[in-house]
């Protein structure tokens, strides 16, 4: 049966792809979905099939997972002003609504499998230039697909026997990129600069197509590719191994779309195209700008994902070893568990977590947390932020590797030494079983 969920929801960044992959991410068909910005509000309107029970079960996820003011559901026969998507994919937007609105995340066109044709790349070859974390799943996940994929490596990559291996023709970057329609750039942000001038600008195709994940080098104007070649990115939101993982088991990641140029105007199809290729169509492909995807992909490494974690991490631990507590006992405490919490946080939110957790916990949780990231610590987000909106730290970043990366590597070697990193090796290889069914695989991937 056709529900139709109305939700209100603060209106911040992330905000409405955790609702539609709240939506999305429950294994029964979603339709369409319309959002519009009223004031510091979203008002989405979320259509999906399925029973009376699956549908209050969802309504009881959204109210207690994300930031919502109001959340209520109806059969969607009830209806009257919801069109329904058009061919092309998702509606994100109303016309009333529009002009009264100049943000871009204000409207979003939403894909999955059915809504995307794959006659683009059928005909096409694709380069992948590099075959790390990225480059690794992505040329498997299009071969895999049925797509013709070469790899583009320099002849002293430690990459190349790997991908050779795994069954690719491999070449140097320049003959791989001579040798395709599609171009895609999987090497290190810091690297692509070089090795678009040396290697794949000299043998981009009049009309050719090229291709990012990451909006990076594009956004800040590290790459300039000339006006008639097609531009588009690709963004998987999951690391490489994760997401060839996932594919493997028949699902796929979400993935970010956007179009940079498009003289030949399909780039959108050739995106989208590649973008199931890999996967992403199985859960949810968003479409955005180079410029949103640039600016919260770096602040939500900066200031949550990695900077964030790893320094409450370190200052956790720490500050129980000053304390005088065993580091073992710090280890446990700080950063094992932090992968249990997680899991039920990936699961269900933080509301998940909560459920799991005790009162206790649960309690110290509430009235703590904020303490900790208060008002000073958003103005710093805010800070952080500002830095990459105004290309400052792409700047700083670039400087660094131009220079040689020696405070890269400084900052490296010292963390690495970090007295939590000896304890949690200490303490790991009591559990032989942490290193079964590793994503990460050095010799292979
Ligand atoms: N990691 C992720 O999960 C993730 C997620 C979303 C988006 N992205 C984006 O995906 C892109 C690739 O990142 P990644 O993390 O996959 O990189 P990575 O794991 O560091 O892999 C980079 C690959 O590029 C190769 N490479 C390095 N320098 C090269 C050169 N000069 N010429 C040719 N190949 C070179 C490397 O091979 P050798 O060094 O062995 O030669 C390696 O195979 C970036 O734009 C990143 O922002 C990454």
């Amino acid at each position: 049966m056709k529900q139709l969920f109305s939700i209100v929801a603060d209106d911040r960044f992330g905000e409405l792809p955790r609702i539609v992959g709240l939506c999305s991410g429950r294994g029964y068909p979603l339709v369409g979905v319309t959002a519009v910005k009223r004031g510091d509000l979203m008002h989405i309107d979320i259509l999906t099939e399925c029973d009376d029970r699956q549908a209050e079960r969802l309504c009881r996820l959204l109210a207690s997972q994300v930031r919502v003011v109001e959340v209520a559901v109806r059969p969607a026969a009830t209806l009257v002003e919801f069109d329904g998507p058009p061919a092309a994919g998702l509606v994100a937007e109303s016309g009333s609504q529009r002009k009264n609105n100049n943000r871009e995340d204000s409207r979003m066109r939403i894909y999955r499998d059915s809504d995307i044709g794959r006659e683009p790349l059928e005909t096409r070859t694709i380069a992948v230039i590099g075959y790390g974390s990225q480059g690794f799943a992505q040329a498997n996940n299009l071969r895999d697909s049925g797509f013709d994929v070469v790899v583009g490596l320099r002849p002293d990559s430690p990459s190349w026997a790997k991908a050779e291996n795994a069954g690719f023709t491999v070449l140097e970057p320049g003959d791989a990129a001579a040798r395709a329609e599609v171009v895609v750039m999987l090497v290190p942000d810091e690297r692509m600069p070089q090795v678009y001038a040396d290697a794949v600008a000299p043998n981009l195709r009049p009309g050719g197509y090229l291709g990012f994940s990451h909006g990076f080098a594009i956004h800040f104007a590290k790459v300039v590719p000339p006006p008639e070649t097609n531009v588009f990115m690709v963004a998987p939101k999951a690391p490489g191994h994760l997401e060839r993982y996932e594919f493997t088991q028949g699902r796929g990641v979400p993935c970010l779309v956007a179009i940079h140029q498009d003289p030949s105007g399909d780039t959108r199809d050739v995106a989208l195209a590649y973008a199931a290729g890999i996967g992403g169509g199985r859960a949810a492909i968003l479409e955005t700008s180079f410029r949103e995807e640039t600016e919260t992909d770096l602040f939500g490494e900066q200031a949550v994902l990695c900077g964030g974690v790893s320094a409450l991490v370190v200052a956790g631990y720490e500050t129980l070893v000053e304390a005088g507590y065993a580091p073992e006992m710090a280890y446990f405490e700080c950063l094992h568990e932090l992968k249990l919490i997680v899991d039920l946080v990936y699961e269900g939110g933080l509301a998940n977590m909560r459920y799991s957790v005790s009162n206790t916990a649960e309690y110290g949780d509430l009235t703590r947390g904020p303490r900790l990231v208060d008002d000073r610590v958003r103005e710093r987000m805010r800070d952080v932020l500002d830095e990459i909106r105004s290309g400052a730290f792409a700047d700083e970043w670039m400087a660094e590797c131009e220079a040689g990366g020696a405070r890269f590597t400084a900052l490296e070697a010292a963390a690495s030494e970090h007295s939590l990193e000896g304890v949690g090796r200490r303490l790991r290889s009591m559990m032989p079983w942490l290193e079964e069914r590793r994503l990460v695989d050095r010799a292979r991937n």
